[in-house]
Formats: structure tokens, sequence, C-alpha cells
């Protein structure tokens, strides 16, 4: 899904989060492991304030592990409990599982002093836009999930699904927004591919990411397209696409093909693992 969002999305979506909120235990947020800062909106605290909490770092096979090593202690550090994922892998529900329990102890435990045992947990998978909230969901409720109907109070449409280990989930996830107001957020999202292409421009947006290659990993830039040192970045971007092979008609090298296909290779993981924010640039 591409990001085209106005005013009225968000309004409708901060709705429908403060409805479903009253109804669940846990609030499951995914963010992507190569920019947990810009994929994260920090209005969830509010959204979720006395809630029983979990973070996923999601698409951790396209991440930096050093990095989403960092991200999970700075996380963790604020006493997150959090999982590094890859929610299309088949090992997904058996890994949440264990950090499901983790994150509801003290609910657990004071439930557990009132006299309740062994009541499911109710909980709802948010996060923003294209973070892989649906595959985790498809991935926890599995094939031998029933629905259990709607349930007065929450928005129409939605359901409950039992899921084989005491959750209960709301089939629908909770939309948060990216931030952006913050121009970075923009950039970054653009960068793995979750604002759509056609408002962009995808020259502009390949130079960027060049450049941000030629400084943290200049060996992805060499062995792929055998570029070192990037000049003007137009300069890069020509010897690219000539080195690819992609070229005009006259001979020269077609810089929004080649444009394209760096993006591409990007965001498919072809350049290697690699996250564009840390914990410490970001100061989150
Ligand atoms: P959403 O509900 O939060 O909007 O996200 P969704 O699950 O639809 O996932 C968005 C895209 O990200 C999907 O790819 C999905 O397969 C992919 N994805 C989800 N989790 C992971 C992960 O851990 N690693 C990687 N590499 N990809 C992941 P798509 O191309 O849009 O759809 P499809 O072709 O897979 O159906």
């Amino acid at each position: 899904m591409n990001l085209q969002w106005y005013p009225g999305h968000m309004t409708k979506s901060v709705r429908a989060m403060k409805e479903q909120m009253g109804l669940i235990d846990l609030v499951i947020e995914i963010v992507d492991a190569r920019i947990p800062y810009s994929s994260r909106n920090p209005d969830i605290e509010e959204l979720a304030k006395g809630k029983c909490r979990m973070l996923v770092l999601n698409k951790t096979d396209l991440a930096d592990p050093s990095v989403t090593a960092l991200w999970k202690k700075a996380f963790e550090s604020r006493g997150i409990t959090v999982l590094e994922l890859d929610a299309r892998k088949s090992d997904a529900a058996s890994r949440v599982r264990p950090l499901i329990r983790e994150a509801c102890r003290e609910k657990t435990l004071r439930d557990k002093k009132r006299g309740i045992v062994g009541r499911p947990v109710k909980a709802m998978i948010c996060g923003i836009p294209n973070v892989g909230k649906s595959t985790l969901i498809n991935s926890m409720v599995g094939k031998t999930s029933a629905k259990t109907g709607n349930k007065p109070g929450v928005t129409r449409g939605n359901q409950w699904i039992q899921t084989s280990f005491g959750v209960t989930l709301l089939d629908t996830p909770g939309i948060l927004w990216p931030k952006f107001e913050d121009q970075t957020v923009g950039r970054h999202l653009a960068l793995i591919g979750s604002i759509n292409d056609d408002i962009l421009d995808e020259k502009e947006l390949a130079l960027e990411l060049i450049r941000i290659l030629s400084e943290a990993h200049p060996e992805a830039l060499a062995g792929k397209y055998e570029i070192s040192g990037t000049g003007d970045g137009y300069e890069a971007l020509e010897l690219a696409g000539t080195r690819l092979g992609m070229l005009g008609k006259g001979g020269e090298a077609d810089l929004s093909r080649t444009a394209k296909r760096i993006l591409d290779d990007f965001r498919s993981g072809r350049l290697g693992r690699i996250s564009l924010e840390t914990p410490e640039k970001e100061k989150a």
C-alpha cells in the first residue's frame, strides 16, 4: 500500500483507534526495522496509555542486523518489550508468542491477585501503512483460527479472531500515520517505497540514496554498480546507468530507468541489508 494520506484519513483513523483501545489489553506496534524512527508515530504513547505494549521491529531481513540490535536495546531501555521479526517467515507466530507473555506479565499478575486466571489477552496490531501489519495478523491467525464475531462498541466490520495461543486478535489493524511534518521522515519513507513513486522525482530520490550509501555503505555501490566516489551525484547515476547498460537512443545513460533500478535494488535488499536510521542519529 502506498501512502497517500489526507487530514480526513487521520481524523478517522484516530477516532477508530480510540474507540478500539477501550477493548484492548495489548497493543502490538509494528515498525520497519530499516527506519524505526520514521515509521513510528509517538502519538501511540498517548493512544495506548495504560495498555500492555510490545514493539515489533519488522522486515529485519532487509535491515542491518547490528543496527537492529542497537534499536532493540534503545527501545528496551525504555521498558518496551521488543521483537526482531521477518513477518513473512513461517515461524513468525511462534516467535511472537513468548514475547506476548512477557509484555503482559504485569497484567497477568494483577489478574491473578484478583482471581482471574487464563483469560485470553485481547490484542490489536497497529502501525503506519506498509510495515507488515496484515502479514503478521495472517501469520498469527493461521488456518486454525475461528472468527468470534462482532462485539459491541467496535467499529462496524471489525472481527475478533481467536488464535491458537490464548490471544484474541482484532482482525483490523490500527492504522497510525507518519510524522509528515518531519522532512527526514518523508524522505526515508520514500526511499523504502512507502510513498507513491508517481508523486516523487525518482532521480532526486536515487541521488539521495547514492549520497547516503556513499557515506555509510560505499561497498554496496562499488559492488553492484562499480561506482566509487560519487562526484556531484549525477555523475554517479550516469556511471551506474552505463555500467548497467541502461542507455538511451543516443548511447548516453537513461537516468530515469537507472534511478528506478537503483531504488528497486535497495528496496528489495539486492544492495545488502541496509538500515537508514540509527538510534543515535535519530535521538530516538
Ligand atoms: P500493512 O498491513 O502494514 O500495510 O503491510 P502488509 O502486511 O500488507 O505488508 C506490506 C508489504 O511488506 C508486503 O509486500 C509484505 O509481503 C511485505 N512484508 C511484510 N513483512 C515483511 C518482512 O518481514 N520482510 C519483508 N521483506 N517484507 C515484508 P508487498 O510486496 O506489498 O505484497 P506481497 O507481494 O508480498 O503480497
